[in-house]
């Protein structure tokens, strides 16, 4: 079996609070749903990469409130392993709470941040790099410095530890990151926030200014995603489900089925339409317990697809 993932970045509580149209100032009502869940990027792309069956672990700061057992639990549950995570005391878990209408399908998502600090490159130093075959890192505007340093090390020890980084959030410093990584994704939000309009126009204007090799993709919610190398692109339809359920986290379910093709070996093409496929399938349910399930059937499925070309 292969060595495991490495996913870098943060673990947070999401409070997700279910309406039927969105709730109007100042009034009163009942909810049909209401659910604690362990949310944050990296700590659900590590989710489903276990769900995938890779061995995969977790690293970012934790902390010894009344919420640690639950994140203990939601992550042993979904068998990630987070033995590496420095627990510091009397802090709190960044918090959100997320109101989903769901008339029109829209999340509200109001962020508390908390006083939880941010992984510094001293927790990443102890890690033995050899036991991992991908380390995957959340690319946070806040701890910018850190994660430059983390993945210097990484690149210092071992030359051939292949790195994939996230842009989400429309902020400058994030470009530093762009040149760094092996793989680069790419967020609709940062994507327009850099003047791109389309997702073909993303990859090609960002593979300009990442390292020859580089993958770059870049997901495009309902309309899919497209992806690049040395100058090639290649753009991919959603796959959506009959019926869609829950979207949260479908970005993070993506990345990670794009990881878990490239540890594989597969290539990017074949990689790009696994990942729509098991971000649509993924949609169709609740959380991530149990994608697991979709990989052989859309595994069986890009092989039919292929043999006919
Ligand atoms: N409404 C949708 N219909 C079909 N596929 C979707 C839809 N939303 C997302 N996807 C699939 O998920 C992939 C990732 O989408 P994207 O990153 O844009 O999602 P997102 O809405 O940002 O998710 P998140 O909840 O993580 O914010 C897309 O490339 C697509 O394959
Ligand atoms: C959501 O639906 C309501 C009711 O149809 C509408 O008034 C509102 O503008 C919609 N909001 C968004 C963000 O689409
Ligand atoms: C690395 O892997 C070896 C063998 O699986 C294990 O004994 C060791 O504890 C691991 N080290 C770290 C730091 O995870
Ligand atoms: C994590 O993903 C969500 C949804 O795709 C996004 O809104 C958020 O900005 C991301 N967070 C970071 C730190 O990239
Ligand atoms: C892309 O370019 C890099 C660097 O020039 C090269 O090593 C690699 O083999 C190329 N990959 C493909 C798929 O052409
Ligand atoms: C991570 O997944 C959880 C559970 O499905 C969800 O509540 C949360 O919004 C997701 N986080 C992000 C950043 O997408």
């Amino acid at each position: 079996m292969k060595k495991p993932t490495l996913c870098v970045g943060l673990v947070c509580v999401d409070v997700v609070a279910e309406t039927e149209g969105f709730p109007v100032e100042d009034t009163d009502q009942r909810i049909p749903d209401l659910s604690y869940r362990r949310g944050g990027n990296a700590s659900n792309s590590s989710t489903v990469l276990a769900q995938l069956g890779m061995k995969s672990e977790f690293l970012g700061t934790l902390t010894n409130s009344m919420q640690l057992d639950f994140i203990r639990e939601d992550f042993s549950k979904h068998c990630v392993t987070i033995e590496q995570c420095p627990i510091f005391p009397d802090c709190e878990f960044s918090t959100s709470i997320v109101i989903i209408s769901t008339i029109n399908g829209t999340q509200t998502i109001l962020h508390h941040p908390k006083n939880l600090p941010e992984l510094d490159i001293q927790h990443f130093s102890n890690l033995d790099l050899t036991n991992y075959s991908w380390i995957h890192f959340e690319g946070r505007s806040t701890n910018i410095d850190n994660i430059k340093q983390m993945i210097r090390t990484v690149r210092e020890r071992l030359e051939y530890m292949k790195i994939s980084v996230e842009i989400e959030k429309a902020r400058p410093v994030l470009d530093e990151l762009l040149p760094l990584a092996d793989v680069v994704f790419v967020s609709k939000e940062y994507a327009y926030f850099s003047g791109f309009r389309t997702m073909k126009e993303a990859v090609e204007g960002f593979l300009d200014v990442t390292k020859p090799g580089t993958i770059v993709v870049c997901a495009w919610g309902s309309e899919g995603a497209a992806a690049g190398q040395n100058g090639t692109v290649v753009s991919q339809s959603a796959c959506p489900p009959v019926q869609i359920v829950d979207t949260l986290g479908a970005g993070d379910t993506f990345n990670a089925a794009f990881i878990y093709s490239q540890v594989n070996l597969w290539d990017w093409e074949k990689g790009l339409e696994f990942a729509c496929q098991i971000a649509g399938n993924k949609i169709g349910q609740k959380g991530f317990l149990g994608i697991g399930r979709f990989k052989h059937p859309v595994e069986a499925l890009l092989k039919s697809q292929q043999q006919r070309r």
